[in-house]
């Protein structure tokens, strides 16, 4: 089916999905909408994250959206029930891995990285209590970090960050889409014996499988990649360029 596949995240976050994406489904349009206007998204209230993300939804379907990738742990916790129940288009969300970090650990002792709202949701401790209740399960929120991903700053590795590495577990969960650009760090922060796990693989199968349930995935052909930001293109376009390595020329929505 020639209609895209269209992906929401406050900022560069979810382009570490798009990337892996393209690569899993290499056919496909996307369009992706960074709503940079609304960033951070761990700052909104609950009602008003809802308002802003299903407007997201409803521009997204209005290009023909055949399915919407929430590629932001903070949304999808937050809001993800309340769109499937309003949008009738399939909606694949992103959690912190939590269940394949629980089953992946001996020593069961994890960390899971997150932005604050995240941290603090409801879903996340009923994701812990369920999948990982033989753990201990460390939650830290690392927002400055997120920030300064999102500034394309360079990072710094505080004390608070250079403290979880002392922590003695032996997996560590990516709670947040743009932590999966900082992975190396993360990695060489933990050591090599710390498995860091990202959920972008996750996602991108399970989108694959939706779409293939659906009957709905792209023919071979040349794909269109569409980039919106609801800030300042100008600066959109730079994020794009240094952290996909590529030119594309962000639009207004
Ligand atoms: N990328 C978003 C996430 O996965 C968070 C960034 C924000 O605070 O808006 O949670």
């Amino acid at each position: 089916m020639d209609r895209p596949i269209g992906i929401i995240d406050s900022g560069v976050g979810g382009l570490s999905i798009w990337q892996e994406l393209v690569k899993l489904l290499p056919w496909e349009d996307i369009i992706y909408l960074a709503d940079q206007r609304n960033f951070p998204y761990r700052a909104k209230q609950k009602k008003e994250l809802y308002r802003i993300v299903s407007d997201n939804v409803k521009f997204l379907v209005k290009q023909k959206a055949k399915l919407i990738v929430l590629a932001c742990n903070t949304a999808t916790v937050h809001t993800l029930d309340g769109l499937r129940q309003n949008f009738p288009v399939p909606i694949v969300g992103v959690v912190p891995v939590v269940k394949k970090a629980a089953e992946l650990s001996r020593k069961k002792k994890i960390i899971v990285l997150a932005t604050s709202s995240t941290a603090q949701s409801n879903y996340l401790k009923n994701l812990v209590k369920k999948f990982a209740g033989d753990c201990q399960v460390f939650i830290y929120a690392l927002d400055e970090v997120i920030d300064q991903i999102e500034n394309l700053q360079r990072i710094v590795i505080t004390g608070k960050i250079a403290n979880l590495s002392k922590k003695d577990v032996d997996v560590v969960a990516l709670g947040c889409t743009h932590y999966g650009f900082i992975k190396p760090q993360l990695q060489k922060l933990f050591g090599k014996k710390v498995r860091v796990l990202e959920p972008a693989g996750a996602v991108t199968r399970q989108v694959k499988r939706v779409l293939t349930n659906n009957q709905t995935l792209a023919g071979k052909r040349t794909p269109r990649y569409t980039f919106y930001t609801t800030g300042d293109a100008i600066k959109f376009n730079k994020q794009l360029r240094l952290l996909l390595k590529k030119e594309f020329l962000a639009k207004k929505p």
